[in-house]
């Protein structure tokens, strides 16, 4: 498929996918909903990519919805809009349901539904001085789909109070209330998301997509009810190829194949 809104680069097992529309501080229109989904899609199917990097050409991460295109929406049917907003569902759910690891590289901005693809990423890391918020309010809008990430994520009580207001934070307060996992220097973004991709490169590919479905299951849920499910993953897992392999070679004192 050839991509006009979305650049990929790949080596060494992690695909690195650039939101390529700087032109429109990287904002969602239908077009980058669909390349993204699908090459998102399309890296949690392919074995040889371990880690997947979500960043933004041009001075931000990315403007959230493309507000020239929402606004086009109102001439649309009820059901193709109804289509339009399920796409973009789709998208932020593909980030959080890969089997592969997201890590988000923020840097400028992450407004509305940009602060709401960091959610769904599993890692992330912004530059000092990038500014989040959760604008749609003030458009007279909701955070809707991007609701169900960043709720759990940043919690009831900072959910409440930055979807109200609309207001814009920094990057050292995106960190506090854990929506990034980071806040860096800018000149160390790069270096620090290198970091956190051979972190996960020591991991075990299937373990890495398991402990994703691991949290996802049991999040929320009692303690009761998610304990079977528990008890099967890890009876699984140490008797899977890739458990075994990770046992051995800890016992041998080396590095198990999958490790860089
Ligand atoms: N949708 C559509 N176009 C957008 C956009 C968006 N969400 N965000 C920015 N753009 C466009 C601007 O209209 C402008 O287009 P133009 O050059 O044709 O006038 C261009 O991108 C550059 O925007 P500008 O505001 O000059 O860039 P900046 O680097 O000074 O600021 C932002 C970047 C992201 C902080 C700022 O553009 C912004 O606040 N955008 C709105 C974000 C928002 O409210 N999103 C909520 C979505 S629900």
């Amino acid at each position: 498929m050839k991509l006009e809104r979305v650049q990929v680069e790949i080596g060494r097992g992690i695909a690195r996918v650039w939101l390529n529309r700087p032109e429109a501080r990287n904002a969602f229109d239908g077009l980058m909903v669909t390349e993204l989904r699908r090459t998102l899609f399309d890296f949690g199917t392919q074995d040889s990519i371990r880690v997947v990097v979500l960043g933004g050409r041009g001075p931000v991460f990315c403007a959230g919805a493309d507000l020239a295109w929402m606004k086009a929406v109102a001439a649309f049917t009820r059901e193709d809009n109804l289509r339009e907003a399920q796409a973009m569902a789709d998208l932020f759910f593909t980030v959080y349901n890969s089997p592969k690891p997201v890590v988000a590289r923020v840097h400028g901005a992450a407004l509305g539904g940009g602060a709401g693809l960091v959610a769904a990423c599993d890692v992330s890391v912004a530059a000092l001085g990038t500014r989040f918020g959760f604008t749609e309010v003030r458009l007279g809008l909701v955070p809707a789909v991007i609701s169900p990430y960043v709720v759990p994520r940043i919690g009831e009580a900072c959910a409440r109070e930055l979807f109200l207001t609309g207001e814009r934070f920094e990057a050292v307060r995106a960190h506090e209330i854990g929506l990034v996992g980071a806040a860096v220097p800018e000149e160390d973004l790069d270096a620090v998301v290198e970091a956190r991709v051979s972190e996960l490169l020591q991991s075990g590919p299937r373990a890495v997509a398991e402990a994703k479905a691991l949290v996802r299951e049991v999040a929320w849920r009692r303690v009761e009810d998610v304990q079977r499910y528990t008890v099967e993953r890890i009876a699984d897992l140490r008797t899977s190829p890739e458990g075994q392999e990770g046992l051995r070679a800890f016992l041998e004192k080396r590095k198990p194949g999958w490790a860089p």
